[in-house]
């Protein structure tokens, strides 16, 4: 495209494979609405900070009800709260009061699909609430979903996730006798750093997971799940490995073990050993007479 101005619509075959081809370099690698908008015809004050479905639309695709259940019964989704709410901590709090009021597993994953007060939501395909046997005595909490993890409204079923089976198989566990969620249920777009605003507002709800699936154990998957259970900002190198308590579980500890992320150890497979070793510190801790 030799000019300056926005090209004129509809556009030619090779102008609209130009602007792909753009969109790619530029890292654009997904859609994340189903019907296209024109961003040239936008007014760039009246633009929306996240595009949503409009009211009453369906979600793309419906995840599983129980994580190795029947499909979920599918929810309308409202239109999204315009920007994140300004007073973060009673946003929190609100949070707080509806994970309280849920007494059951798929309560909270009912409050969940109704909750609006986390943007993530409008951007991600689905919810991503758990999987594995929630009467496990592990319980794994990993960052969160990504893309494949966003499409399939499951935790850990991208290439982290194979590499987490590899290490679960390795102590003789699998996805029978582990339960996993992440500190967050929706994927954030791109993959991007999720803000402490979301987080706050999300991780009554993982607290709340905790308090009713009431593990033996925690395993911690990297830094960010370390830092948002254990309320430190020491780096994962320090503490990995150093059992840890997780005491926001209505009064109950429960012993945690952080450990590397299985993204990072396909980054850094030198690494491994060290995740090895944590394995096994955890292997011994299940296999103890008395764990948590
Ligand atoms: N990384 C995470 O932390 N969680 C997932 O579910 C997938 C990748």
């Amino acid at each position: 495209m030799n000019r300056s101005g926005p090209p004129s619509l509809p556009l030619a075959a090779d102008e609209a494979a130009a602007l792909l081809r753009f969109y790619v370099d530029a890292g654009v690698s997904e859609a994340l609405a189903e019907a296209p908008v024109d961003r040239y015809m936008l007014d760039e004050a009246a633009a929306p900070v996240v595009t949503a479905p409009p009211a009453g639309d369906e979600p793309r695709h419906s995840p599983r009800a129980d994580p190795r259940g029947a499909p979920a019964p599918v929810q309308p989704r409202a239109a999204p709260p315009a920007a994140l709410p300004l007073d973060d901590a009673r946003a929190a709090e609100g949070a707080r009061a509806i994970a309280a009021a849920c007494k059951t597993l798929d309560e909270l994953r009912a409050a969940l699909e109704s909750f609006e007060g986390c943007p993530l939501r409008y951007t991600a395909k689905n919810l991503v609430f758990a999987d594995g046997n929630p009467k496990a005595r592990l319980m794994l909490i990993g960052e969160a979903p990504g893309r494949d993890e966003d499409l399939q409204g499951l935790p850990f079923v991208g290439r982290a996730g194979q590499l987490l089976d590899r290490m679960l198989a390795a102590i003789g566990l699998d996805r029978t006798s582990v339960y996993i969620v992440n500190t967050l249920p929706w994927r954030p777009p791109g993959n991007r750093t999720p803000t402490p605003a979301e987080h706050a507002v999300c991780m009554p709800f993982v607290e709340r997971h905790i308090e009713l699936v009431a593990p033996e154990v925690l395993l911690l998957l990297g830094g960010v799940s370390a830092k948002q259970l254990l309320h430190t900002d020491t780096g994962i190198t320090r503490l990995r490995g150093k059992w840890s308590t997780y005491n926001n579980c209505g009064g109950r500890d429960i012993p945690a073990l952080p450990t590397l992320h299985p993204a990072y150890l396909l980054r850094q497979p030198a690494q491994k050993r060290l995740a090895w070793r944590d394995l096994q510190s955890l292997q011994a801790r299940l296999e103890a007479p008395s764990a948590g």
